[in-house]
């Protein structure tokens, strides 16, 4: 709940000497050094409602247009219901996220947070499961948008691009060039600066809102009663299974708080965003969930591509409607794409601030207020990885990371309440610590619902990113190297 009231002043923490890997951040440390980078600062522009679309931009798009109908088949009409629990999972998540995102309003999200609570190496882990859930699933998302590409110019021009220059090598093309493209162009529109890459990412979540209202209203008239009368024909567990698949489509509502350092207000508004643009989504995809199983029998969404659109077309009798769901489609994933990739350059940029990661993240051109390099590395990064691997089906090893990096805040909250009880938060999880408790075991749980071969994926990451933290981040932390840090922090330290 919204707590507006006096909040005791700041004390810092006492500082003891840490094993390396256990070494924290100061809260007051991390806020101190709050929007600065090497040669200028981040420019404090977004409002609320920049924030909330930045977090809805990052939310909605492949899981709805396109996961939806991977998990019809493996739960019937009940998907809506896994919907829910995917939902009640992040929600239990997002509170955490919230009161954190307002007492530490800083760029690095979870990561941040993980610094300031369980040290430098949980920190580091948490940091390399959010390139997961933002750098991973940038390249993955926009894979997925070469689909929706393709219906609609289909549908308008009749033609679509090739497979040899729409897929990868081992899926029947030797380039993704769609994929490219996209995660260029969001390259190209980021340079613009926070407030313009803001307003670009407002329209475009605009038009995917539209699209699925659309599609809502459409739908429903097409629906049939004979669709639902087995409700939950594959049980418990195919409610789970799906619910597991849907998280993905979940991702991305942290999103704003990777923005903290770019906010007008961050402890008033990123509380705010984050629970906003949740609810929203959450509206949105339980009610598209309702009207897609309604209007087309569950069973028909097996092997078939873009199922949205195929479902305007058939209630309508006209193709039209099928293409002005697959623009709004192509619009929406594009979206997805540019707002996360905004959030995974802010968050190397904190990490870079703490010598995590190499100094060239943490350059900002100090007219623009945009660290360039950084938007430009994590770019062409990304866009390679999407044009060149075959990543369609990567969607789950996304959402694996992005629990465990979920699973710390709930942990991380519980932490600093015990830790720092003094310290101000314009958000608190209400029934603490069930909350937060509930939270990591509803990570848990989900994550346990992936199969063999993400956890595999996901062990050999940890694996990686472990390798690079003892070569690299150990020793040019800056906590180690005690270099000084572009703004002196006034409060920290003591
Ligand atoms: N939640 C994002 C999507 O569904 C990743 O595309």
């Amino acid at each position: 709940m919204l707590d507006h009231g006096q909040a005791p002043p700041l004390t810092s923490e006492p500082r003891k000497a840490a094993h390396p890997l256990l070494r924290r951040k100061p809260v007051e440390q991390l806020v101190a050094e709050g929007g600065q980078g090497e040669g200028g600062a981040l420019k404090r522009s977004l409002t609320m409602w920049q924030l909330t679309m930045i977090s809805i931009g990052a939310t909605l798009g492949t899981g709805i247009f396109v996961v939806l109908g991977e998990a019809a088949p493996k739960a019937g009409p009940a998907v809506t219901i896994s919907f829910i629990i995917a939902g009640l999972t992040a929600l239990f998540s997002a509170l955490s996220y919230a009161e954190l995102a307002g007492s530490v309003p800083v760029s690095g999200s979870s990561y941040s947070y993980a610094y300031a609570t369980m040290g430098e190496l949980v920190a580091w882990i948490c940091g390399w499961c959010l390139i997961l859930e933002y750098g991973v699933s940038v390249a993955a998302v926009a894979v997925g948008w070469g689909q929706y590409l393709n219906e609609f110019l289909d549908g308008t021009i009749g033609v679509t691009i090739p497979e040899s220059v729409s897929a990868p090598l081992g899926e029947g093309g030797y380039i993704n060039l769609p994929a490219l493209v996209v995660v260029l162009l969001a390259m190209v529109f980021l340079m613009r600066g926070a407030k313009e890459s803001a307003r670009i990412n407002s329209i475009m979540v605009g038009v995917k809102i539209v699209t699925l209202l659309l599609f809502i209203g459409i739908g429903f008239m097409g629906i049939k009663s004979g669709n639902y009368s087995n409700f939950n024909p594959l049980g418990r567990d195919g409610i789970t299974a799906a619910a597991g698949t849907l998280f993905f489509s979940y991702i991305g509502f942290d999103a704003a708080s990777t923005a903290g350092e770019e906010a007008k207000n961050p402890k008033r508004d990123l509380p705010r965003a984050i629970m906003l643009s949740l609810l929203i989504v959450t509206v949105l995809y339980v009610l598209v969930a309702f009207v897609a199983v309604g209007a087309m029998p569950w069973q028909d969404f097996e092997g078939t591509e873009a199922a949205l659109a195929q479902i305007m077309t058939n209630v309508t009798g006209h193709s039209y409607w099928g293409v002005v769901l697959a623009a709004g489609a192509v619009v929406a994933i594009a979206s997805v794409v540019f707002a996360v990739l905004y959030g995974q350059t802010r968050i190397l940029f904190a990490m870079s601030r703490d010598g995590l990661v190499p100094k060239a993240f943490g350059k900002v051109n100090a007219r623009t207020g945009v660290p360039r390099a950084n938007v430009v590395i994590v770019g062409l990064f990304c866009g390679l990885l999407a044009a060149t691997i075959p990543l369609g089906k990567l969607a789950d090893a996304t959402s694996i990371g992005t629990l465990f990096a979920f699973g710390l805040v709930n942990v991380a909250v519980i932490i600093l309440r015990f830790t720092r009880p003094d310290m101000p938060r314009t958000f608190k999880v209400s029934l603490f610590p069930l909350t937060p408790v509930l939270g990591f075991l509803a990570c848990g749980w989900v994550m346990w619902s992936l199969d063999a071969v993400t956890w595999q994926v996901f062990g050999g990451w940890m694996a990686v990113g472990l390798v690079i933290y003892f070569l690299y981040g150990i020793r040019r932390s800056r906590l180690a190297t005690a270099e000084p840090t572009t703004t002196e922090p006034a409060a920290a330290e003591k």
